[in-house]
C-alpha cells in the first residue's frame, strides 16, 4: 500500500538516512562505543539548545518526562499554565502524583499571558510553574522569553517547559533564558520515529531534586544525571533512537539552527496565508505556531471529509483535538517537511474546496 505522507503533529516524516542508522545492529549499552554515542548526542542537544547544563536521554515519550519533572522538582505545590490540552495534561499529572496544583487556563486559541502568571506567582507558595511553549491542540505559540523573564522575578520558582512541538523548530536558548527543564519527544520537529524523549535540566533544578523525596525509580533525575555525566543511562536505552539521533541532530546542526527556524516560519506562512484566504485560522494572529496550524472550517463542511479526501490523495492531515474536532483540522509543518511538500498538500486541499463549491 502507498504510504501516506505525514502532515500530522507527530509522528512526522523521517529521513531515509536516519531510518538506516536506526536499523544498525545493537551494541552493548555499557561499552565504550555506547558511551561515546551518548556523549555525542548529549553534546549535540546542548549545541541545539544553547546550554552547558545536563542533558537527560529518556527511553519514553515526552509525557514520561513531564511526570518526571513533577515528581523530581515539586515537593508540594505547582502552578500549571495552560491554553489547551497539553497545558492541562501537566496539571492532571501533578494531581495524579498527589501534588497540590493550581491551573491557570487561557481560552483556546489564545496564548498564556505571562503578566497574569506573574500576579499569580506573587501570591507565593509555588515551587514550580509548568508551561507549554507550543500548544499543539490549538496551533498557538506562547511567549517563552516573556515567561522566563517573569519567572526570574520569583527566585524560588522553577520553570518547566514542554517544548514538544517547538524544540528544533523554534529558537530556545536554555541558559540565556534561565530555564530549569526543557523537554521534548523526538517524533515531532526533531523528526525521528516515536519512543524517545530528551530534556535539559538546570543545575538548580538538580539541587532542588536532591531535597525531594519519592522521586521514583525509572525517572529519578539525580540518578539519570549521575549516569549522564558518565555517558550512560540508568537503564537499557533504545539504542536505535540513539543511533538515529546522532545522525539526525548532525543533519539539524548542519542545516543550521537559524536556517531551520526560518524554514519553519516560511512553511507556516504558506499554510497560514492559504487558511486565511480560504477558511479561517483558529489561533489568534499574534500567536500563530510555526510548526502546526489549526484551521477553522467555519462550519462550512465537517473536517473529517477534508481529512478523508486528503487521505485518498496520499496525505495524512490531523483532525482537531478533542472538543475542536468538529470545527478544526490541523496541518503540521515541521521536521523534515519542505515548502514544496506543503504546496503539494495545499493544492490537494484546494481541489477539495473547489469540489464542494
Ligand atoms: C505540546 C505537547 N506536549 C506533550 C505531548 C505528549 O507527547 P508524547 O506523546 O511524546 O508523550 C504532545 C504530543 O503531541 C504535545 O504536542
Amino acid at each position: 500500500m502507498h504510504r501516506l505522507k505525514l502532515f500530522i503533529p507527530g509522528p512526522t516524516e523521517v529521513a531515509q538516512e536516519v531510518l538506516e542508522a536506526m536499523a544498525r545492529p545493537p551494541i552493548g549499552h555499557r561499552t565504550p562505543e555506547a558511551k561515546e554515542l551518548i556523549l555525542t548526542v548529549s553534546g549535540q542537544v546542548r549545541e541545539m539548545l544553547r546550554t552547558r547544563q545536563t542533558v537527560l536521554l529518556s527511553t519514553s515519550s515526552a509525557t514520561g518526562l513531564m511526570e518526571a519533572a513533577i515528581r523530581n522538582l515539586v515537593r508540594r505545590k505547582v502552578l500549571c499554565t495552560s491554553c489547551g490540552a497539553f497545558g492541562k495534561r501537566w496539571y492532571e499529572i501533578a494531581l495524579a502524583n498527589g501534588k497540590e496544583a493550581e491551573l491557570v487556563h487561557f481560552p483556546e486559541g489564545k496564548p498564556v499571558d505571562p503578566e497574569v502568571i506573574d500576579r499569580k506567582l506573587a501570591q507565593g507558595g509555588f515551587e514550580a510553574v509548568t508551561f507549554v511553549h507550543n500548544e499543539t491542540s490549538t496551533g498557538v505559540i506562547s511567549p517563552l522569553e516573556a515567561m522566563a523573564e517573569v519567572v526570574r522575578h520569583h527566585p524560588d520558582v522553577l520553570l518547566l517547559v514542554d517544548a514538544v512541538t517547538s524544540m528544533g523548530a523554534v529558537p530556545i536558548a536554555f541558559d540565556e533564558l534561565g530555564l530549569d527543564v526543557c523537554l521534548a519527544s523526538v517524533q515531532k520537529a526533531l523528526a525521528l520515529p516515536p519512543g524517545f524523549a530528551i530534556c535539559v535540566v538546570s543545575d538548580r533544578a538538580l539541587e532542588r531534586a536532591a531535597k525531594v523525596d519519592a522521586r521514583g525509580y525509572y525517572f529519578d533525575f539525580l540518578e539519570m544525571a549521575r549516569r549522564a555525566a558518565e555517558g550512560q543511562t540508568p537503564i537499557t536505552p533504545s539504542l536505535p533512537h540513539l543511533f538515529g539521533l546522532r545522525v539526525q541532530l548532525q543533519r539539524i546542526l548542519t542545516e543550521g539552527m537559524e536556517a531551520r527556524y526560518q524554514r519553519h516560519l516560511r512553511m507556516a506562512r504558506l499554510v497560514q496565508d492559504w487558511a486565511r484566504q480560504r477558511l479561517a485560522l483558529f489561533a489568534e494572529e499574534s500567536s500563530l505556531s510555526p510548526t502546526v496550524t489549526a484551521v477553522d472550517t467555519m462550519g462550512r463542511f465537517p473536517p473529517r471529509e477534508l481529512i478523508q479526501y486528503a487521505r485518498q490523495h496520499g496525505f495524512l492531515v490531523a483532525s482537531g483535538y478533542g472538543p475542536l474536532k468538529d470545527r478544526t483540522f490541523r496541518i503540521a509543518h515541521m521536521g523534515e517537511l519542505q515548502e514544496a511538500d506543503l504546496k503539494e498538500l495545499l493544492q490537494c486541499l484546494e481541489s477539495f474546496l473547489s469540489s464542494r463549491s
